[in-house]
C-alpha cells in the first residue's frame, strides 16, 4: 500500500479525494498498489466530511511522516505552495500538481530540484484540465520537432465569451456562472484578464521548446474590453473571438509568444470549442497539426488529472519520469511588436468617407466589415499582415484624419 497527501481542499483537492476514493480498486489495479489518502491539508474545518480523522492543519505532519510518498499540491498560488514543494522533494517525496501559476513561475528550478533528489514532480493537471497535454508533449510527439503550439486555455473565459456569442448574456452574469460552476480561479482577474492563460501557454512552450518562458515576458491581454460590437464584426468577417495563447518557434532559435483574444476562422478547428472546453492545437514537423479537446476545467475534470499523475508516480519509485527543461533566458521571446500580424480595428470617425479613403491612403488595401445597428460613425475594417509596430505607427497617423481607434483584436493564423 502506498500512503499519500493531499495538500488543499478546494475544487480540485475534494475531486482528488473523491476520484481516489470512488475508484480506489481500478486504480489499484492500474498502479499495481493500493493508494491510501494519509493526509488532508487544510486550515478550514470539515467535520461534516467522511474523511474528517485525515485533515490536518500543520504541514510538517505530512513533510516529517516518512510513510507518504506522494503528495498532490492542489493549493494554488504561488506561496507557500513553492516552498512547500520544494521541502517535500527535498524530503525524497514525489510531488503532483494542477497549480499552473507555480509550475509557470519555478517549474526550472522544481524540475532540477525533482531530478537532484530522483523523485517526480508531474503537473498534468496545470494545462487543459482533464486534457492529455502534457505527456503527449513530452512523450507522444518526442519524435517532432514542434514548431507552434496555440490554444483555447482558459475555460472560463471560454464559457464567457461563448455566452456572450450564443446568447447575448453579459460578461457580468457569464462570470458569475461560471464563478458558481467552479472554473474561475478564487481572483476571477487571473482568468478574464489573461494571466491563467498565459501560465499555460508557458508551461507548454517551456516543455515543447526545452527552455522556461516566465509570464512576464509574454505580452498579455485578457477579454475585458471585447463588445459586443466585436463579436458581431467577427461573424461577418468569418469566425469568431477566443482567447488563445500562442508559441511559435523561430529561425533564429526565439520564440514568438502572445496571449490576447484573437478572431479565429470559422475554418479552424478551435473555432467550434466552446463553454468551458479548451483546445489545444500542437503543431509538429512530422506530425502536422494535432488538436486536443477536452474539459479544462472543473472539479473532476482536473481531479481525473492529477490521480493519473499519482498513479504515475507510484508506478515509478524506481525509474524517475523524465520531465525537463533549462532555465530561461530574458531575450528568448521576441518584442511583440515586431511579430508581422493581421489587425481587425473598431474606429470611432466623422465622415464615413473620408475616413475610408484616409484608412486606405495609410494602410493600403484593407477589408471593411459590416454589422447591422452599427451607428454612422463607427467603422471597422481588417489589415493586412505586417509588423504590429507598423500598424500602431499607422493607426497614430490615421488619428489626424479623426479615425480613433475604439477597439483591436489580432487575426489568428491558425
Ligand atoms: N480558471 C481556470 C480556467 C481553471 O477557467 O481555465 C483551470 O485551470
Amino acid at each position: 500500500m502506498v500512503q499519500v497527501a493531499v495538500m488543499g481542499h478546494g475544487v480540485v483537492g475534494s475531486g482528488v479525494v473523491e476520484v481516489l476514493m470512488k475508484h480506489a480498486q481500478s486504480i489499484a489495479k492500474r498502479a499495481k498498489e493500493e493508494i491510501c489518502v494519509k493526509k488532508i491539508l487544510d486550515l478550514r474545518e470539515f467535520p461534516d466530511s467522511p474523511y474528517a480523522d485525515r485533515f490536518t492543519k500543520s504541514f510538517d505532519d505530512i513533510l516529517s511522516d516518512p510513510e507518504i510518498r506522494v503528495v498532490a499540491e492542489v493549493m494554488g498560488g504561488l506561496h507557500p505552495a513553492y516552498e512547500y514543494t520544494k521541502q517535500l522533494m527535498e524530503a525524497g517525496k514525489s510531488v503532483v500538481t494542477s497549480n499552473k501559476e507555480l509550475v509557470a513561475q519555478k517549474g526550472a528550478e522544481l524540475l532540477a530540484i525533482a531530478q537532484k533528489m530522483n523523485v517526480n514532480y508531474l503537473f498534468e493537471a496545470s494545462v487543459g484540465g482533464g486534457i492529455p497535454i502534457i505527456r503527449p508533449i513530452s512523450q507522444c510527439l518526442a519524435a517532432n520537432d514542434v514548431q507552434e503550439i496555440a490554444g483555447i486555455l482558459n475555460g472560463t473565459t471560454n464559457f464567457i465569451l461563448t455566452k456572450m456569442i450564443h446568447e447575448q448574456m453579459p460578461f457580468s452574469e457569464a462570470l458569475a456562472l461560471a464563478q458558481k460552476l467552479g472554473y474561475a480561479e478564487r481572483n476571477p482577474a487571473a482568468d478574464i484578464e489573461g494571466q491563467d492563460a498565459c501560465r499555460k501557454i508557458c508551461i507548454l512552450a517551456s516543455l515543447a521548446f526545452g527552455r522556461h518562458v516566465y509570464p512576464s515576458q509574454v505580452h498579455t491581454e485578457g477579454i475585458t474590453q471585447i463588445t459586443l460590437a466585436d463579436v458581431d464584426y467577427a461573424e461577418s468577417w468569418g469566425g469568431v473571438i477566443k482567447l488563445i495563447g500562442e508559441v511559435k518557434m523561430q529561425e533564429s532559435g526565439k520564440v514568438q509568444m502572445i496571449v490576447c483574444p484573437m478572431f479565429v476562422s470559422r475554418e479552424s478547428q478551435l473555432a467550434t470549442v466552446d463553454d468551458v472546453f479548451n483546445g489545444i492545437m500542437v503543431r509538429g514537423d512530422a506530425t502536422g497539426d494535432v488538436v486536443f479537446y477536452g474539459k479544462g476545467a472543473g472539479k473532476l475534470p482536473t481531479a481525473s488529472a492529477v490521480v493519473a499523475d499519482i498513479i504515475d508516480c507510484v508506478k515509478h519509485f524506481k525509474a524517475r519520469k523524465y520531465l525537463f527543461w533549462e532555465d530561461g533566458d530574458p531575450n528568448y521571446v521576441e518584442d511583440y511588436l515586431d511579430n508581422s500580424v493581421s489587425m481587425y480595428v473598431r474606429a470611432a470617425v466623422g465622415d464615413h468617407a473620408d475616413a475610408e479613403e484616409a484608412i486606405h491612403r495609410v494602410f493600403g488595401k484593407v477589408d471593411f466589415l459590416t454589422r447591422r445597428d452599427a451607428g454612422s460613425e463607427e467603422l471597422a475594417f481588417v489589415t493586412l499582415s505586417m509588423p504590429e509596430r507598423v500598424i500602431d505607427e499607422k493607426l497614430e497617423e490615421l488619428k489626424k484624419s479623426g479615425v480613433t481607434v475604439a477597439g483591436k483584436i489580432r487575426v489568428g493564423d491558425f
